[in-house]
């Protein structure tokens, strides 16, 4: 039997790239970060396309990616805090796998995100306040984008293991 995808979303520092990386073994599937599968196909960091290029060529770049990954089956992706904004990435997405929201509280996020240094979007003075700005605007998409919506915040192999029960229970 094919197994469906399971694309973990949530914003920056949620922990989808942590906890992906604990649920793909325990789930037998094969772990995908898609920042670093795009970066992987370009040949340069998110950083670089993001100065290079501009956000709107790495947000079509992030399509291009969900197209690409939904044709295989089995894997656990882990999405980029943009990508299931966009409806388009969420009908991609949803065809062939269930989107898990990593539900981590924002003072959580500003604490991991504090001393950030990689992501192109919090390189900036007034880094606290966009966050919270941000979070305000972006969850209410990210819960309509989601099949299931989990806790985060909590140790990896915990998070992961509640994500595993609740998708196989359907
Ligand atoms: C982004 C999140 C990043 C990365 C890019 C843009 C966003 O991924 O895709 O910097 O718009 O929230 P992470 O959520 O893995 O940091």
């Amino acid at each position: 039997m094919k197994q469906k995808n399971i694309i973990l979303c949530g914003f920056m520092g949620s922990g989808k790239t942590t906890v992906g990386r604990r649920l793909a073994p325990l789930a037998k599937m094969q772990f995908i970060d898609l920042d670093d599968y795009i970066a992987e196909q370009q040949g340069k960091t998110v950083s670089a396309i993001f100065a290079e290029q501009g956000e709107e060529a790495f947000r079509r770049m992030e399509t291009e990616a969900a197209k690409a990954l939904s044709n295989r089956t089995g894997l656990v992706i882990a999405a980029g805090g943009g990508t299931l904004l966009r409806a388009e990435n969420v009908r991609i997405f949803r065809k062939n796998g269930s989107i898990v929201l990593l539900d981590t509280p924002l003072s959580i996020l500003q604490e991991r995100l504090r001393n950030d240094t990689f992501r192109p979007l919090l390189q900036r003075p007034d880094r606290k306040q966009f966050i919270a700005d941000l979070y305000r605007r972006r969850m209410p998409a990210y819960c309509m984008a989601a099949d299931l919506i989990v806790e985060g915040g909590y140790p990896a192999e915990k998070v992961a293991a509640q994500i595993l029960d609740r998708v196989r229970k359907g």
